[in-house]
């Protein structure tokens, strides 16, 4: 039987890019988004992976949507924590909601879908989880306290669960990808990107495939003695 992978936020970017990925690699997916249904049904249209709505943020829609999944496609193997969002501003600026937005959403998220696919991982003594940080949950960026302390958040989080996991056969990783050629990084102001990429010693942004790759091998039979870690991929931007 084809294991069976949950991607969130996964019929756009980084996240269409995973989906595909782990259609390659034999999975049954289901590809999680919360709100553009035209691009989600393009999405299924083009790969043939099921598009399910729900948003992460919201702990019940993440249970009855993990139950919905798993009655349609059979348990739950693989879960990739991709959704996130930006609300970006200085602290001047940024707003309380702006803030709870960006943590409910992009780590909120992750203890929501965690919680909705662990026990039967557990159970059944074999998952995969993979969560998606950043380089700036890694190293901070101006303009990003919300959405910095959300991925750095995301972080310990996958330490933490990948020591209860362990001895469960299900192991638990981080990709802390840098800029990637998305919608998310193309809503950064021109000046300002510019300037990021000038700091990326490989001199470009990266693809979203450079990051499903990635997923794809945490996520493979063979990936089965890592865990807790972090891949960053990223150009070389922030190396440590
Ligand atoms: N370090 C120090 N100072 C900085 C700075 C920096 N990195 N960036 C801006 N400043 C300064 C400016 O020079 C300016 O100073 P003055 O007032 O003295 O001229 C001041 O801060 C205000 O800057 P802005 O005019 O840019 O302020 P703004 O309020 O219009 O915009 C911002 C602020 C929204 C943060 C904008 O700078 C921005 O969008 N920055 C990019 C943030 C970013 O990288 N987001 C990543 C999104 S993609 C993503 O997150 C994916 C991922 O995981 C990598």
């Amino acid at each position: 039987m084809a294991r069976v992978a949950i991607v969130t936020g996964g019929t756009r970017g980084i996240g269409e890019a995973i989906s595909l990925a782990l259609k390659d690699a034999g999975m049954t997916v289901a590809a999680n988004y919360a709100g553009n249904d035209e691009r989600a049904r393009a999405f299924t249209e083009r790969t043939g992976i099921a598009a399910f709505k729900w948003d992460v943020s919201d702990y019940e829609a993440c249970q009855a949507g993990c139950a919905q999944v798993a009655e349609q496609l059979g348990p739950i193997d693989v879960l990739v924590n991709n959704a996130g969002i930006t609300r970006d501003g200085t602290i001047m600026k940024l707003s309380y909601e702006a803030w709870k937005e960006v943590i409910d959403t992009n780590l909120g998220g992750c203890f929501n879908m965690a919680k909705g696919v662990f026990p039967g991982m557990r159970d059944r003594k074999w998952g995969r989880i993979v969560n998606i940080g950043s380089i700036n949950g890694q190293a901070g960026q101006y303009g990003q306290v919300n959405y910095a302390a959300a991925k750095s958040g995301i972080h310990g989080f996958t330490k933490a669960l990948a020591q209860e996991g362990a001895r469960a056969g299900v192991t638990v990783n981080a990709i802390a990808p840098g800029y990637i050629d998305t919608d998310m990084v193309a809503a950064v102001p021109a000046d300002v990107l510019e300037k990021i990429v000038a700091k990326i010693p490989v001199g470009r942004l990266g693809q979203a495939s450079e990051i499903a790759r990635g997923v794809a091998f945490l996520c493979s039979e063979e990936g089965g003695f890592v865990t807790g870690s972090t891949l960053s991929i990223n150009g070389g931007q922030h190396m440590y």
